[in-house]
């Protein structure tokens, strides 16, 4: 049976008391409601429909490329009303419906298939449940004698018994039968305390219409957290990293302290790689075995291969080959590729450049749309002057060129392979292979004239006296 789910993220999130929808506030680097969408595809479902709202131009752009469909909430009437406006925009009437928060991000795909596995011809709906220490806030299911459950009522519509005694929560997790949701949702009212169309209510609706619902409990309750507050975000936050964290140490990385390292998801690293405290792996990063990165590592879109170290780096689109040395201090931006055997040392900061093989830029240097042969060597405090105000330059340096300490390369300008570049050197004309460049004023001695100044300005210190 084809299975669609339904992810709500019109709401405003009052409680994060931000500009920005709720939903689109991030994750380890992935905004909330796309926690949601991922372990909707995970677990299977056909179809992704998100009913955006507020801010509903923005939580689209954030989903554009995706095969995810997006409906509109124009007026945010409730989480009934939600479903609702997904099922008739999209024209859901039948299969099994999973409606997930786009604020509840810690949900695993293997509970959602637990969850959409009890929809079979005797059961209308599942709501997902769990009884956390703090109850308040939330949902509360009601049971009959024989344990079938009769209704959700919210924390707001109870009554002071109910608020003590109702232990069971609702995770605002559900499956349904998709005929029987499209059949009835038009039956929710909005008689309650916040005057909105509850989504809730579906339960007492589908069992006064004689259709069986049930409920599946989640025992692990940080699992079903629901982000509302920047607290709660960052209560989600590690918990997720915790999950991530072990997954990674599971599969034979080693972490120093693992509270200390964030990884988003989808960022894969080898076995044997050590990862030290303070250390971020961002976006689509990829590390390979045998590496040892951190401490104080940002590394975003960036590929290490094996036997690498990344010492107190910042990595942005880069590509490290294998048995790469970064830093300590290390920038790198944007195309910024070493290979084999290469180095990037101590506060240098390399963007859109090719570091040939086994070549080094050990100190204090910036080198820009630059390519690199191998065995090359760069002075300290070496620059590419890739900017003239105007265009970005190009510099190529051939194999085995030794470029002496506080060089200025002007671009566009070409190094010669074997070349050797004088220290200090302004360098804006072309090096020929194997030749000497050097251009630097000639250096001027006076014998003695350090003793008589010295013997002078002493005189004059005992004459002031
Ligand atoms: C909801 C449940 C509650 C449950 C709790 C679990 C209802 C009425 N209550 O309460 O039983 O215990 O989740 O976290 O469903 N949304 C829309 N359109 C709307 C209103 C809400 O898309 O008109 C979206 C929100 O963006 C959010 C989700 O629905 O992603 C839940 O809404 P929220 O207001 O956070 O409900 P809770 O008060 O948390
Ligand atoms: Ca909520």
């Amino acid at each position: 049976m084809p299975s669609t789910a339904i992810v709500l993220a019109a709401g405003e999130g009052t409680r994060m008391r931000s500009k920005r929808a709720k939903v689109l506030h991030e994750l380890l680097g992935r905004p909330l409601m796309g926690w949601s969408v991922e372990v909707a595809r995970e677990a299977g479902c056909d179809r992704v429909i998100v009913v955006v709202g507020n801010d509903a131009d923005d939580v689209r752009s954030a989903l554009s490329g995706t095969d995810v469909e997006c409906v509109e909430q124009t007026e945010r009437l409730g989480t009934g009303h939600a479903v609702r406006c997904a099922l008739e925009q999209a024209g859901v009437t039948s299969g099994t419906v999973v409606v997930l928060s786009g604020d509840s991000p810690l949900i695993r795909p293997e509970t959602i298939s637990r969850l959409a596995g009890r929809i079979d011809g005797s059961c209308a709906c599942a709501v997902l449940t769990m009884t956390p220490p703090d109850v308040s806030g939330y949902g509360r299911l009601t049971f009959d004698e024989t344990g079938q459950v009769t209704g959700i009522i919210e924390d707001k519509d109870c009554t002071d018994e109910q608020r003590r005694t109702l232990m069971e929560c609702n995770s605002s997790i559900y499956a349904f039968d998709g005929a029987a949701l499209a059949a009835h949702v038009g039956e929710i009212g909005h008689d309650n305390a916040q005057g909105e169309y509850y989504l809730t209510d579906m339960v007492a609706i589908l069992r006064a219409a004689g259709l069986p619902v049930t409920s599946v409990h989640v025992d692990d309750h940080t699992e079903l957290l629901g982000v509302n507050s920047r607290s709660q975000l960052a209560d989600a936050t590690r918990v997720m990293q915790a999950r991530i964290n072990r997954s990674l140490m599971d599969a034979g990385v080693t972490m120093l302290d693992p509270s200390l390292v964030w990884v988003a998801p989808g960022v894969t690293v080898g076995a044997d790689t050590t990862i030290l405290p303070m250390t971020m792996l961002m976006g689509d990063t990829r590390i390979g075995s045998d590496c040892t990165i951190g401490p104080n590592t940002r590394l975003t879109d960036t590929h290490v291969g094996d036997d690498c170290v990344v010492d107190e780096t910042v990595a942005i689109s880069a590509t490290l080959e294998n048995h790469v040395d970064c830093g300590p201090r290390a920038y790198l931006r944007p195309g910024a590729h070493l290979l084999d055997h290469s180095k990037a040392g101590t506060h240098v900061e390399i963007k859109n450049s090719t570091i040939g093989e086994g070549s080094k830029v050990p100190h204090l240097s910036y080198i820009g749309d630059t390519t690199m042969g191998s065995g090359v060597n760069i002075g300290a405090g070496s620059i590419t002057c890739n900017y003239d105000g105007v265009n970005k330059n190009h510099t190529t340096i051939g194999d085995d060129v030794f470029v002496g300490s506080d060089t200025m390369m002007v671009a566009p300008v070409n190094i010669g392979d074997g070349a050797l570049v004088g220290a200090s050197s302004c360098i804006t004309k072309d090096v020929p292979a194997d030749a000497l460049a050097l251009e630097r004023s000639e250096q001027k001695m006076i014998d003695g004239y350090a003793r008589s100044r010295r013997d002078r300005l002493e005189r004059e210190r005992k004459g002031q006296r």
